[in-house]
């Protein structure tokens, strides 16, 4: 194997998708896309315009299945979702679990 391929696989491993439900990997996520304008955790976004996750995770009625639509539909200025199905599916449930 050609060492630059090798290298590539290497950095390729921590992307794998691991269990089914990842709420670490969902914070993370969210933190790293989504801060910019949601209250994620105790950090301010720098564009406050957006309801904090918290208020989200505690609207009646909502679900995972319809999070994981949303996620996956472009929004707000967002052009482009970044998210895989799977990342959808973490942040969906990080965003609910901080509801409960
Ligand atoms: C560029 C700013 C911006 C970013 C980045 C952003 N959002 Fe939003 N988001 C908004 C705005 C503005 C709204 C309200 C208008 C709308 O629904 O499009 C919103 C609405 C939402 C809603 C619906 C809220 C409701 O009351 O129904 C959810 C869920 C949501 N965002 C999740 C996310 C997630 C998860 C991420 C990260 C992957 C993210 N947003 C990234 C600006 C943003």
């Amino acid at each position: 194997m050609r060492p630059l391929l090798a290298i590539s696989l290497l950095l390729l491993l921590p992307l794998t998708p691991a269990a089914a439900d990842d709420l670490d990997h969902g914070r993370r996520l969210a933190e790293r896309w989504c801060a910019e304008c949601h209250v994620v955790g105790a950090e301010t976004p720098r564009f406050r315009r957006a309801r904090p996750f918290m208020a989200i995770a505690a609207k009646e009625g909502l679900t995972r299945e319809m999070l994981v639509k949303f996620l996956l539909l472009p929004h707000a200025t967002m052009a482009n979702s970044p998210l895989s199905a799977a990342d959808a599916n973490d942040l969906a449930g990080y965003i609910l679990s901080l509801g409960r």
